[in-house]
């Protein structure tokens, strides 16, 4: 499979790396690159022997400035209602296979919001995250409205993206939307160890967690807890509830499937 805009590679054993690569447009998300993404994922997804987890990164400098603005100028309402445009975001909910996002430096607009599609976010203590669409007289729309509140609460969200004020790595970590700060250029190899780490486990298990953690979002408590029960239910008699309760009980480590 070859890509234009990103390029694909397996750094680590189970661990599928995705990196935004048009540099002179600081990654700048057009509609090719994010249909790459997807495709890269969809691949990724597919492959349960092969892959565990996937790592989207971006440059040093920059993860991704956002949608194209360059290619959004000429588009009026009518096309843009036409075209559904973005929503091919929404196919990000499809992947099941368990995501972080390694940012370092600008995550703005749809770098933001590429990163908040994202399971886990690790991210430079001097990266800069913003929704700065504001300042383009539009709304974020990959999410960012909805995203954005629950990870950061309303009065946060509503200040960032009205005022399409950036904040820093360091505000984000302390309001939960990043899950761990690291120096600058050691992201990446800290994310893929925990890519690595997630590969190495229970793989069907690790995407039933995906699976009950993001239903939390999309419905209230007693049919989260409903959808859990479920899950829960499902994964007995596989091999990986087998193994690990087996282990446990023998006293060893255990031996996931396929590895
Ligand atoms: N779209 C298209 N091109 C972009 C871009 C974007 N989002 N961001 C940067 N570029 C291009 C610039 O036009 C420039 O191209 P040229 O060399 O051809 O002029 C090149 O990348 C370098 O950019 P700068 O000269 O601006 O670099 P800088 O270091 O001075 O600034 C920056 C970096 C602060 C990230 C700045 O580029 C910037 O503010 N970018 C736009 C950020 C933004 O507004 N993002 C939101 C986009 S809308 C959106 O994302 C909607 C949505 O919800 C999905």
């Amino acid at each position: 499979m070859t890509f234009k805009h990103i390029i694909t590679s397996t750094p680590r054993t189970g661990v599928f790396q995705i990196t935004l690569n048009r540099p002179k447009a600081l990654n700048a998300l057009n509609s090719a690159l994010f249909t790459e993404i997807l495709t890269a994922l969809r691949k990724a997804d597919s492959d349960i022997d092969q892959y565990g987890a996937v790592v989207i990164t971006g440059g040093d400098r920059v993860f991704a400035a956002g949608a194209d603005i360059k290619e959004m100028l000429p588009i009026d309402s009518a096309q843009a209602m036409s075209q559904d445009m973005l929503s091919n975001w929404k196919d990000f909910n499809s992947i099941g296979i368990p995501i972080i996002a390694a940012v370092e430096g600008y995550a703005l607009g749809g770098g933001c919001e590429l990163a908040m599609n994202c399971d886990i976010i690790y991210a430079s203590n001097k990266a800069v995250f913003g929704q700065p669409e504001v300042k383009l007289g539009v709304i974020p729309g990959g999410g960012g409205t909805q995203r954005l509140i629950r990870a950061i609460g309303k009065s946060r969200a509503m200040e960032y993206i009205i005022t399409g004020d950036n904040f820093s790595s360091i505000q984000a970590e302390q309001w939960g939307l990043v899950s761990k700060n690291f120096e600058p250029k050691t992201v990446i190899k800290n994310a893929l160890d925990l890519a690595e780490k997630i590969a190495k486990g229970p793989r069907l298990t690790s995407r039933s967690c995906k699976k009950a953690i993001n239903i939390a979002n999309e419905t209230n408590l007693q049919n989260g807890l409903d959808f859990e029960r479920n899950i829960f239910h499902s994964l007995f008699g596989n091999y990986e509830q087998k193994e690990g309760m087996n282990a446990f009980v023998e006293k060893r480590k255990p031996k996931w499937s396929k590895l």
